[in-house]
């Protein structure tokens, strides 16, 4: 069964009143005592999938196999197929501590945001099952000493090539940016004069979200720039090297990139890509199964290298993304859901996946399986790019994160647009980034516990302590402008909760 979870009920739940949520939690109860009465034992558990290329199916096969196995149902939950849309619906369901979804599937960057909405998931893990992942996974998934998600799948930003188009140039894979806005001119040029005038050089993901902190933080890094805030904290990104990356970058837009990439998604370059109409193609791996289809103009004409190096002594880098799987504080089904993750995180099923949608496996043993190797060659030669990728400064600013990246972005994009210059691109960045700083990186344990108010704006509601999580979710959805109006409402009813406990 799959169902969609749209913004608009996730506000109607949020603007329950007391009286109507009480009524409403009763009947949830009756149902639960009817169905619990039908199977005494199977439960029911909800996932939340992504739903980007072919992901929701992959998520879909592997939860029934499960539910098959186990004798329980799932309920596959689709959720956008953008990250930063996600998180504000993730954001919404888990601060009104909704127990519609039992298993959340979250991006690397969020076990800090997230985290206390999470169980420990070591109880149910075997160190040995916890020590076959990658170790900077599990760490990232540790908050306070909690294992609040188990990986599920790796990324990291790669580059693809059209080896019929190279070939017809005589063209090598190119090792710098400088070589690839060249590789990439000759191709459009040649490739227009024949005819083709929807042909473009480089897509990539241009769009003001989180996949163009992703694409704009491996330019910074593979210039030498860093990564924005460094592991100390310290904000990092007003420097020569972020300079050269961002000029290097503005300059593709309109040359060798459409103007369209400042609204282009990963989906929205893997189309342009896979209808043969671009020679490079900035995406992550999935993107190798689907290019590879039984349908895709371009099967077998695509080649995967690491993306070029800033310069001869810049580096090739990709962005580390990625994602979990995570079981809700609030779920009534905790054993079944932690069994569903440990199921679709085991060896067998990760190796389904990257064979069958090239889907990054956490457990490094899979990058030296023979099946693996043969379905995705790539994940052999570019180990290391896997291995040594770029993080997001998520881990080091904790609950602010969404608002570093959020400014990042947004900074981007305007010099994508070319609205505004590297230089200047640079200092407003490192001055945003200094204000959200200002009362310190907030990660998840160093508040902690502490008593906040529910904001004054939400009408109608007393001034009653909340979690201190409750009102940072309050103020990062203020700054990304996300659903601000629907968040005080559901602050309002969590204010109403925390006052009758
Ligand atoms: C991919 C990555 C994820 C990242 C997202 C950005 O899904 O795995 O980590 O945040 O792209 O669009």
């Amino acid at each position: 069964m799959t169902s969609e979870i749209s913004h608009q009920s996730y506000l109607v739940r949020g603007r329950a009143g007391g009286s109507a949520k009480a009524a409403a939690a009763a009947a949830a109860v009756l149902l639960s005592g009817l169905a619990l009465s039908a199977s005494a034992h199977a439960a029911e558990v909800a996932i939340s999938c992504g739903a980007t290329g072919a992901e929701l199916q992959f998520c879909k096969d592997g939860a029934d196999a499960w539910a098959k196995k186990t004798g329980n149902t799932v309920k596959v939950v689709s959720t956008p197929n953008e990250t930063t849309e996600r998180l504000a619906i993730y954001q919404q369901t888990l601060a009104a501590g909704s127990d519609a979804i039992d298993v959340y599937q979250i991006d690397v960057i969020w076990p800090g945001i997230l985290g206390n909405h999470f169980i420990d998931l070591k109880k149910y893990m075997t160190d040995a099952e916890v020590a076959e992942h990658f170790k900077p996974i599990i760490a990232n998934n540790t908050v306070g000493g909690r294992l609040v998600a188990m990986p599920w799948f790796t990324d990291a930003g790669v580059l693809y090539y059209r080896k019929d188009l190279l070939e017809k140039y005589g063209l090598k894979t190119p090792g710098t940016w400088e070589d690839l806005i060249a590789d990439a001119t000759k191709i459009q040029d040649g490739e227009r004069k024949a005819g083709n005038d929807k042909f473009w050089g480089y897509v990539f993901q241009g769009k003001a979200y989180e996949g163009l902190t992703c694409d704009a933080l491996e330019w910074v890094d593979s210039f030498g720039g860093g990564a924005l805030v460094d592991d100390k904290g310290n904000i990092t990104i007003n420097n020569p090297k972020a300079i050269a990356a961002f000029t290097m970058a503005a300059s593709l837009v309109g040359k060798i990139t459409p103007d369209g990439v400042l609204n282009y998604a990963e989906e929205d370059a893997r189309g342009v890509f896979q209808s043969g109409n671009a020679a490079f193609m900035r995406n992550w791996p999935y993107a190798w199964a689907l290019g590879n289809g039984p349908d895709s103009p371009v099967k077998d004409k695509i080649g995967v290298v690491a993306l070029p190096k800033g310069g001869d002594a810049g580096k090739a880098t990709g962005a580390l993304g990625g994602w979990e799987l995570a079981v809700s504080k609030y779920s009534k089904h905790q054993d079944a859901a932690a069994d569903l993750v440990k199921y679709l995180t085991s060896k067998e099923e990760q190796k389904r996946r990257a064979i069958g949608g090239s889907y990054n496996p956490t457990i490094a043993a899979l990058y030296q399986d023979k099946d693996v190797l043969a379905a995705v060659p790539f994940f052999g030669s570019l180990y290391d790019t896997f291995t040594n990728a770029v993080a997001r400064p998520s881990k080091v600013t904790g609950i602010r994160y969404n608002q570093v990246s959020t400014a990042f972005w947004n900074v981007s994009h305007s010099v994508l647009g070319g609205q505004m210059k590297p230089a200047d691109a640079v200092v407003q960045l490192e001055s945003e980034l200094k204000k959200i700083k200002r009362s310190g990186w907030l990660t998840p344990m160093g508040r902690a516990g502490q008593a906040a108010s529910c904001p004054p704006a939400a009408a109608g509601t007393e001034q009653v302590p909340l979690p201190a999580s409750a009102l940072v979710i309050a103020s990062e959805a203020k700054q990304s402008r996300l659903l601000y109006s629907g968040l005080l409402d559901c602050f309002a009813s969590l204010a109403i909760d925390e006052a009758s406990r």
